[in-house]
Order: structure tokens, then sequence, then C-alpha cells
């Protein structure tokens, strides 16, 4: 088959898509024909040399796919050959087949094409686990996303709003932050000119937000905990902003708060079935009757992959963007 392949670490320049060895499914596998791929941040980290994947993971970028069933192993229940199908994976996504663990696999929402369903998998996830499974968001909570514009942030922006919070968003421009707005978000504050940690507090009260949702790490740590409400949760799932800070434990403390964070690309595929199990039956419902879209700024062709990185590195998106694979 062909994938796009990392040539040696460096800019988007080094993406080149060749001739690579099939996959090899195992029982636990289905083996997918691939129809899209969507983008994340990560895989720009992992093309510049500073994300590896997973030991035992297809050394390929993309994380998330969808296409077409052509073959199911043996231990696999629940799918057949030809279903249409999209996918959580560890790797391998940009590339014409991939196996996939049967139990990270999702089925196509009612109503979505396959390009629409590869920008699905791992903001559902990521965001299902984190705000829902984790922090804990209840309806008429406060929920605080910075990178609202991102492909993680317009997915919990809806996803919140569908459960009844009150979403928060930190972005850089009036344009996106209107746009924000449309998918759901109360209160919009633009980082490069406005403090988020005022804004939050003159927008509850004095309290603060409940739920934190922080992509940017060490740089927002302290701002981010004097954003919080008594008893509020951070879940921390981005270091964009450094991974090291000092942490006012009196501070947490005060606030009986709470920090979390994880990487859903190294959680075990028990954890990682667990959670795909629990978006298709709290989140993907919310997908079939049209009350979450995936934002998908564009569509651009595989072998323009490059092209993909460098819109992301420009912050020219809004949304995820997806590589298509075949018709
Ligand atoms: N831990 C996990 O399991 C996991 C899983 C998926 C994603 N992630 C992380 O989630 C983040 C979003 O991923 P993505 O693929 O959706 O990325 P993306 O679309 O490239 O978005 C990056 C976002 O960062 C925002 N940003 C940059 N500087 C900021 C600042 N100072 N304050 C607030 N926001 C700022 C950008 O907002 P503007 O465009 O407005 O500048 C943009 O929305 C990334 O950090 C990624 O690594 C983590």
């Amino acid at each position: 088959m062909k994938a796009i392949v990392v040539t040696k670490p460096g800019d988007p320049a080094v993406l080149q898509w060749q001739d690579v060895p099939d996959p090899q499914p195992g029982p636990e596998d289905v083996l997918i024909e691939i129809v899209a791929a969507g983008v994340n941040r990560a895989d720009l980290l992992q093309r510049q040399g500073s994300y590896d994947p997973p030991p035992g993971s297809p050394p390929y970028l993309g994380l998330e796919c969808s296409g077409r069933i052509v073959s199911v192993g043996e231990s696999v229940t629940g799918w057949s050959v030809g279903d249409s199908v999209c996918a959580l994976i560890s790797g391998g996504g940009y590339a014409e087949r991939v196996a996939a663990p049967g139990g990270q696999v999702l089925p196509v929402p009612e109503g979505l094409d396959l390009a629409a369903a590869a920008a699905l998998p791992e903001a559902a996830c990521t965001v299902w686990s984190n705000v829902f499974m984790l922090a804990g968001l209840r309806e008429g909570e406060t929920l605080l996303v910075h990178g609202g514009s991102s492909g993680i942030g317009t997915f919990a922006i809806q996803l919140a709003t569908a459960f009844g919070a009150k979403v928060a968003v930190t972005s850089s421009s009036t344009a996106k932050l209107e746009r924000c707005r449309q998918l759901g978000a109360e209160i919009t504050i633009n980082y490069r000119d406005e403090d988020f940690v005022a804004r939050i507090k003159e927008a509850t009260g004095g309290r603060g937000s409940d739920v934190i949702l922080d992509i940017m790490g060490a740089s927002y740590l302290a701002r981010n905990i004097d954003a919080l409400a008594p008893a509020g949760r951070l879940a921390n799932i981005g270091m964009q902003g450094g991974r090291r800070a000092e942490l006012d434990l009196g501070a947490l403390m005060g606030k009986r708060a709470a920090i979390l964070s994880t990487s859903l690309r190294t959680r075990p595929a028990a954890e990682k079935a667990t959670i795909v199990g629990s978006v298709r039956k709290h989140v993907w419902p919310f997908i079939a009757d049209g009350r979450i879209k995936p934002v998908v700024d564009r569509v651009l062709p595989i072998i323009d992959a490059a092209q993909a990185h460098r819109v992301i590195e420009a912050g020219q998106h809004f949304g995820k963007i997806v590589l298509a694979v075949r018709d």
C-alpha cells in the first residue's frame, strides 16, 4: 500500500506519499480500507521527531480515520466486512489501509459522509474522556475551553452545550471567537488582549469555572487555578505553553480543586475500548440527531498532507482538516 512517510524529522516538505508494507492485522483487529484521515496537532509533533508512536503502533502519522472494513479478526465481534466505520488509532491514518483494534471502531453516524466522520474519533474521545468521564462536567456548570477554535475546542463547545453547561472559550481573533459563539459558546475571550481569569470571574459572579479544558500547560497553570471555581477540575491535555511550572498547592487546596492530565494515544487498548464504547453510547446520539456536527475547515487530498500541516502551523484553520485518501 501507500502511506505518507516522514522521510526525516523536519518541516512539512519531509512528508512523502510512498510504497510501504501492508499492515498485518491480528485476531483483535479489523482491517480498514481508508477513505479519509483526520489531521491532529500531534501529527505535527511526530513529523518533527518529538512525538514517537507508542510501541507496536504503525509508524505512520494519523490518529483517526474513516473507511470500509475489508477483513475482521477472529476475536472481533460486532463488525462485518463492508461496514462503513471510523476509528481511533495510535498511528497509520495517513495511509491506504490500517489495522484497527475492533474495540476502537465506531459506526459512521447516520447522515454523515466518510470525510466528516474521519474528523470525529480523536476529538470525541478526548473531550468525552477528559471533560465528562474524568472531570465530571454537569448540567448548569461552566466549562472554560482554551483554544475554542481547535479541532478539540469546536467539539468541546458543542458537546458541553448539548449537556446543558455554560461554555467559555479563548481564541486569538474576533472572527474565530464569533464562530465559537455560533457553536454555542456564551463567553468569548481574546487571549491576545484580554485577561481570561478576570473575564471568567466577571461572567460567573466571582465564582470561576467549574471545569477547564486546557491545552497550554505550564504557561497557563497558575492562571487556570486562579480561574477555577471551588471544587473545580482542571483537565490538562496539552503542553503548547511548556511542560514545567511551579504549582501553588495552597491555591489548589484552598479551592479543594483537582488537576487531571491524560494522553489518549498512550492509554492501554482496554481503556481506549471503554472510552470508545462510552462515546458511542453517550455522544453518538447527539451527532446522529444533528445537535453536534464535526467542524471541517477543509478536505485536502492525502498527497497534500504537507499543505495541511502548513495551514495548522500558521493557525489558519477553524476546526479540523481532513485528508481524502480515496473516493
Ligand atoms: N492529551 C490528549 O489526549 C490530546 C488529544 C488530542 C489533542 N490534544 C491536544 O489538544 C490541543 C488541540 O489539538 P488540535 O489537534 O485540535 O489542535 P489545533 O486545531 O491545531 O488547535 C490548536 C489551538 O491552540 C490555540 N492556542 C494557541 N495559543 C493559545 C493560547 N495562548 N491560549 C489559548 N489557545 C491557544 C489555537 O487558537 P487560535 O487559533 O485562536 O490561536 C488553536 O485553537 C493540542 O495541544 C493537542 O496536542 C491532546
